[in-house]
């Protein structure tokens, strides 16, 4: 990853309401391509609604926002916009890995089969293939032997590794990973941050909404600080960490440091 690296996300003044509430307030960001991008911010200030733009799940209501040189659910012909049909969307997003706080596995689903699920009914892919490819994943977050758990069966850590594994199952040019430890027991962090940290390092571009500063100073390349739907602060973790520029940072950062 270097400076001129190109743009695996781009958003210029992207803006979102729900309603009469303006969540995103004019949001400018670039995310390059292999790098390991973190958003932090209070609660409720749009970080999981911007992840949730960014995977087309939701509508932005001004701006542009494009992955990989692409604008997000619209065509651009000329100088006007069209928006693209549900297929084409779905189609898109396939390209885009998501990981939630909450694992949400299919729970009557085995370990293995929530990782072959996607590959074998989205790209009708083989269901020997799927399964092979299913196990070097689940071999690769260390869970090998317990492809033929349920998740009930298995931890929050253990949950949330197979759901790493699911969804690079989909051969992501993007991972988005919404606060992916914070509904973990502390014991359980460490090997789901392992898990990311060795994704980062394949190039992987990840986009990391995390309370883990530790990760965010160790992997992240970028930090952006975000508070009421905009970007307060960004740059190098850090910088951005060790001598925040703003009094909301350093305010948000004294409470979480
Ligand atoms: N579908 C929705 N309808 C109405 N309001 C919404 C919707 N989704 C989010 N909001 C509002 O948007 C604001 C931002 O929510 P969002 O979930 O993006 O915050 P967040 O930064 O991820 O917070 P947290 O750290 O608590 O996860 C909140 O005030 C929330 O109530
Ligand atoms: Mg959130």
């Amino acid at each position: 990853m270097t400076e001129s690296s190109p743009a695996m996300v781009k958003a210029e003044g992207v803006h979102k309401s729900f309603g009469a509430v303006d969540v995103l307030r004019g949001i400018d960001l670039e995310v390059r391509s292999g790098e390991v991008f973190c958003l932090i911010g209070p609660s409720g200030s749009g970080k999981s609604t911007f992840l949730r733009c960014i995977n087309h799940l939701e509508k932005i209501n001004a701006g542009r926002l494009y992955v990989d040189g692409e604008l997000v659910g619209y065509r651009q012909k000329g100088d006007r916009l069209h928006e693209l049909k549900d297929s084409e969307v779905a189609l898109k997003r396939r390209d885009i890995g998501m990981v939630f706080q909450r694992f949400n596995l299919f729970p009557h689903m085995t370990a293995v089969e929530n990782v072959m699920e996607a590959p074998v009914q989205v790209k009708g892919v083989r269901r020997g293939e799927a399964q092979q490819r299913a196990m070097e994943l689940l071999d690769r977050v260390g869970l090998a032997d317990k492809a033929r758990n349920y998740p009930s069966q298995l931890s929050g850590g253990q949950q949330q590794r197979v759901a790493i594994a699911r969804a690079l199952a989909m051969d992501p040019k993007l991972m988005l990973f919404d606060e992916p430890t914070s509904a973990l027991d502390p014991e359980l962090v460490g090997d789901v941050l392992d898990v990311m940290r060795d994704l980062a390092r394949t190039g992987m571009t990840m986009v990391v909404v995390t309370h883990e500063m530790g990760f965010a100073r160790e992997v992240g390349d970028s930090l952006v600080f975000m508070d009421g739907g905009v970007v307060v602060e960004s740059g190098s973790p850090r910088d951005v960490l060790t001598d925040p520029q703003h009094e909301r940072t350093r305010a948000f950062l004294s409470k979480v440091l």
